[in-house]
């Protein structure tokens, strides 16, 4: 029989690990700085973030803040300065091919169709022919483009685009999705209702969503937690619930007395950051 001491370090390995098992994906005390030129420019200073499996998690924060660069972190595309970018219980040490990205560039093959866009990441993972005809035709469906598997993305609107933007990040079935500014470019109805198909496919297979966004009202609406950036180099300045019930009418959620009070709070903070930036950029 082991000491007391030595029971006490196997319960708590066991409850670390039964932790991260139920982590989606953690940041601790994660750091990244560029180099250029000799001058190193740190952008992120100690993010601690963990989700939950199935969460929806909303970041906004100025530009240049560093929300692009968080995201490339949990893909793998970069590596962290200091700290440890945990996924599903193991560190991310190469390109983490788990997640579906929507990157903030809609980087669609100009010379590939719909349906040839949507093929490519099943043909990097060597899925078959037969299997990934019939995943690429569901995902056709799935987000409201039937008809359109034929055309290049030169001939469709920059809504159909995003649209297949999406599908490929879903081809694959990955639990976690990473949306950078996903339907930042279109217009309000437009906007609505992508995101409105977009929660009927998070309700429909519950993944991980971390949604990058400037709109802070978007952000309220979507998320179950928002977090707030600084300006560079970004930390945390708030990490705030939202407890609206589901499924949500997005349509009135923001005229919610509740909204309206997150939103105020989360404003007031935004600004403050949005203005120091200024100051710092002239002064
Ligand atoms: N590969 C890189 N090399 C050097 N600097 C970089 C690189 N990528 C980003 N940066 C710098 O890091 C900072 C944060 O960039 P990032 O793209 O993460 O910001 P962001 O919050 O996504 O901004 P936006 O809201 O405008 O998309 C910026 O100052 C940017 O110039
Ligand atoms: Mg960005």
């Amino acid at each position: 029989m082991g000491s007391k001491d030595e029971d006490v370090t196997v319960l708590l390995a066991d409850a670390r690990s039964q932790v991260s098992a139920v982590t989606a994906f953690e940041f601790r005390s994660a750091c990244k700085s560029y180099a250029k030129d000799n001058v190193s420019t740190a952008v992120l200073k100690d993010v601690s973030l963990s989700a939950k499996p199935g969460e929806f998690i909303a970041l906004v924060g100025p530009s240049g803040s560093g929300k692009s660069t968080l995201l490339n972190l949990l893909a793998g595309l970069l590596k962290v300065t200091s700290g440890e970018v945990i996924f599903q219980g193991k560190p991310v040490r190469a390109v983490n091919t788990q997640v579906g990205y929507v990157t903030q560039r809609d980087n669609l093959v100009p010379w590939r169709t719909v349906e040839g866009n949507l093929a490519l990441p099943l043909e990097i993972r060597k899925v078959s022919r037969a299997e990934t005809e019939t995943r690429v035709r569901a995902a056709v469906e799935q987000v409201g483009l039937s008809g359109f598997g034929k055309h290049y993305p030169s001939e469709l609107s920059g809504g159909m685009r995003k649209r297949v933007t999406l599908a490929r990040a879903l081809i694959y079935g990955a639990n976690t999705l990473l949306m950078d500014e996903p339907f930042g470019a279109l217009d309000a109805q437009l906007k609505l209702v992508i995101e409105e198909e977009l929660m009927e496919l998070w309700h429909a297979a519950h993944p991980t969503i971390l949604y990058v966004t400037h709109d802070l009202t978007e952000a309220i609406t979507l998320a179950d937690r928002v977090v707030v950036f600084s300006s560079r180099p970004a930390q945390i300045l708030a990490i705030e619930n939202i407890d609206i019930p589901r499924p949500r009418d997005l349509n009135t959620t923001r005229f919610l007395p509740y909204f309206r009070d997150v939103h105020e709070r989360l404003w007031a903070l935004l600004k403050a950051n949005l203005s120091d930036t200024r100051e710092n950029r002239h002064g």
